[in-house]
C-alpha cells in the first residue's frame, strides 16, 4: 500500500467505507442530495460538516472527497505513478472521440504532452502576439457595436468566441474569426460538450449507451460539426507541410508539430488521435479562459474602487494606445495581476478536480482501494483561514508585496487554479496573456455595469464553473490621452 498520509502513526486505521460522510440510498448513494450544477458548493458544505476527507457516492461505489492541503498536493504530485484522472472521464471522452492529452495516461500522455508544451512556449507566445492583438481589436470592435446600441450582452458568449479564435490561431494556424461572424460558428457546437461531459461523468447510470435523449442527439450532431471542421484544419495543415517541407524542422503550431511527430515515429497517421487533440485543446483553452475573464468582470462591477485602481494603472502603461502593445507591456500591471489572482482564488473555473487512485493508498489514516475516485476540493483549500487570511474577503492586496499593509496568512501552495504537479495546465501562460489583454482593453475603452436580465449571477458547474446570468451593459469611455 502506498502511503499518502503526512502522519505515519495514523496509517490505515479505517476503510473509506467507514469514513464520515452523508448517509445515502442504495444504488444511487447521495445522487439525489446534490445539485449537479452546484456540486462543488454542496461538496464544500459537506467538507465543513465531515472534515478534510469524507465519503460520498453518486452511484454504487464510494468516492473520497478531499480538502486536506498535504493530501491534495500529494495526489497531484504523484501522477502518473500512483494517481490518475478518473478513468470514467477517459471512457466518456473516448466515446466522444475526445480522448486527447487531458485524459490520456502512460506513454500516450507523455508524447502528447511534450507536443502541447512545445507549442505553447514563451517564444511561441511572443511570435503569436501580433495575432492576439488583432483578435483583441476585433473583440473591441464587437463591444463598440454593443456599446452603441446599449443593450445588455451575455458577455461570456463573446469571450468564448474570442478564446476560440485565439486557440484556432495559435494551436492550428487557422484564422477562424468567429468574432466577426454572424451565422453559426464552431463555438456553438463546442458549447454543448462540457455540460454533457459533466452530466455523464456524474450520473449513476450510463443510460446513453442504451438510448439517446434529444440532448444526446444534439451532442452527436455538434460533434459531427466539430469533426468536419477538424478534418478541414488537418487537411489544410497537411497541404501546408507538403508545400513548405522546411516547416517540418520548425513546426509553427501544435497541429504541425503533431503531424510531424507522427510521421517521425513512422506511425500511420491516426486521424482519431489528431481529432481528439484538436477537440481537447479547443475545449481546454476555450471555456476556462473565457470564464476566468467573465468572473474578473463580475468582480470589477462588484468592487468599482478596484476598477478605478486598475484603470489608473492601465492608463499609465498604455498611454496613447487602446490595447496592449507587447508581451513585455502586459507584464507591467501588478495590480491587475493581483486582482486577477484574487478573482481566481474565489471564483476558480476549476473549483474541484477528479482523480483516481491507481493503487491501494492510505490518505490521512483512511485506506482507499485502487480505482476509487477522489474529488479534490481545491477552491475550498484557497478559502481556509490558515492558507489565506480573511479568506472570504476580496482583497487583491494579499497578492502584492506591499509592506505598508498588515500581512495576511498567505500560502500560495493552496492556490491551485491551474492544477499542480506533472499535469499542471500547459496553457497557463497563454491564458494569462489573454486575460491581461482583454481586461486592459475593456477597462481602457469601456464603462460597464452588470444588468439583472434573468436573475442574479450564480456559480454554475458544467465541467468548468461559470457565472450564470452575467449580462453586462457597455458604454464608451472617454479617454484623455488615447
Ligand atoms: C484561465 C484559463 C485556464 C485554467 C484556469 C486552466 C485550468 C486547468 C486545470 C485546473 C487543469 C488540470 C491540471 C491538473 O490536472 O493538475 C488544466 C489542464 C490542461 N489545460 Fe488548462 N486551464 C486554462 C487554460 C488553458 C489553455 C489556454 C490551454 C491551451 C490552449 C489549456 C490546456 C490544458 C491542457 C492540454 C491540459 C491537460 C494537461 C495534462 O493533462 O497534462 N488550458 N487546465
Amino acid at each position: 500500500m502506498n502511503d499518502c498520509s503526512p502522519l505515519e502513526s495514523v496509517r490505515s486505521s479505517i476503510s473509506l467505507h467507514q469514513a464520515p460522510g452523508p448517509d445515502g440510498f442504495p444504488l444511487v448513494g447521495n445522487y439525489f442530495q446534490v445539485r449537479l450544477k452546484q456540486l462543488h458548493i454542496d461538496l464544500e458544505n459537506w467538507a465543513d460538516q465531515y472534515g478534510p476527507i469524507y465519503r460520498i457516492s453518486l452511484g454504487p461505489s464510494d468516492i473520497a472527497v478531499i480538502s486536506d492541503k498535504q493530501a491534495i498536493l500529494r495526489v497531484l504530485q504523484q501522477r502518473p505513478q500512483t494517481f490518475r484522472r478518473d478513468h470514467r472521464l477517459e471512457a466518456i471522452a473516448t466515446e466522444l472521440q475526445l480522448n486527447g492529452v487531458f485524459v490520456a495516461e502512460g506513454n500516450d500522455w507523455k508524447r502528447q504532452r511534450r507536443i502541447v508544451i512545445a507549442a505553447l512556449t514563451r517564444a511561441k507566445l511572443s511570435k503569436f502576439f501580433p495575432h492576439l492583438k488583432t483578435i483583441v481589436e476585433r473583440l473591441m470592435l464587437r463591444w463598440e457595436r454593443a456599446a452603441a446600441n446599449s443593450q445588455p450582452i451575455n458577455i461570456g458568449n463573446d469571450l468564448i468566441r474570442f478564446t476560440v479564435d485565439v486557440t484556432m490561431q495559435i494551436a492550428f494556424g487557422v484564422e477562424s474569426n468567429t468574432l466577426e461572424a454572424s451565422g453559426p460558428v464552431i463555438q456553438q457546437h463546442l458549447d454543448r460538450v462540457f455540460p454533457k461531459v459533466h452530466q455523464r461523468a456524474n450520473l449513476p447510470f450510463a443510460y446513453w449507451r442504451y438510448f439517446k435523449l434529444p440532448s444526446d442527439r444534439k451532442l452527436d450532431h455538434s460533434l459531427g460539426e466539430i469533426r468536419l471542421k477538424a478534418n478541414q484544419i488537418i487537411e489544410t495543415t497537411r497541404i501546408r507541410l507538403n508545400e513548405y517541407p522546411e516547416r517540418r524542422k520548425a513546426p509553427g503550431n501544435f497541429l504541425e508539430a503533431f503531424l510531424v511527430e507522427l510521421e517521425k515515429e513512422r506511425t500511420l497517421f491516426s486521424d482519431a488521435e489528431i481529432f481528439a487533440n484538436i477537440g481537447t485543446l479547443l475545449l481546454a483553452g476555450e471555456d476556462t479562459t473565457a470564464n476566468t475573464i467573465a468572473w474578473a468582470i463580475y468582480h470589477f462591477s462588484k468592487y468599482p474602487h478596484y476598477l478605478t485602481k486598475a484603470r489608473d494603472e492601465i492608463d499609465s502603461v498604455l498611454v496613447n494606445h487602446r490595447v496592449i502593445q507587447s508581451v513585455e507591456q502586459s507584464k507591467q500591471l501588478p495590480f491587475l495581476d493581483a486582482f486577477r489572482d484574487e478573482s481566481m482564488r474565489l471564483k476558480p473555473v476549476a473549483p474541484l478536480m477528479v482523480m483516481e487512485a491507481k493503487d491501494d493508498v492510505d490518505i490521512q489514516g483512511i485506506s482507499i482501494p485502487s480505482g476509487t475516485p477522489l474529488i479534490l476540493l481545491t477552491r475550498y483549500l484557497a478559502t481556509r483561514q490558515e492558507n489565506f487570511g480573511e479568506p472570504h474577503e476580496f482583497l487583491p492586496r494579499r497578492w502584492l508585496k506591499s509592506a505598508a499593509e498588515e500581512p495576511l496568512n498567505h500560502d500560495s501552495r493552496a492556490f491551485l487554479p491551474f492544477g499542480g504537479g506533472p499535469r499542471f495546465c500547459p496553457g497557463q501562460k497563454l491564458a494569462l496573456l489573454q486575460i491581461r489583454s482583454v481586461l486592459t482593453m475593456l477597462c481602457r475603452n469601456f464603462n460597464f455595469e452588470t444588468v439583472d436580465v434573468k436573475g442574479s449571477v450564480e456559480e454554475c458547474l458544467a465541467f468548468t464553473m461559470f457565472p450564470q446570468n452575467l449580462f453586462v451593459r457597455l458604454s464608451h469611455r472617454k479617454q484623455t490621452n488615447a
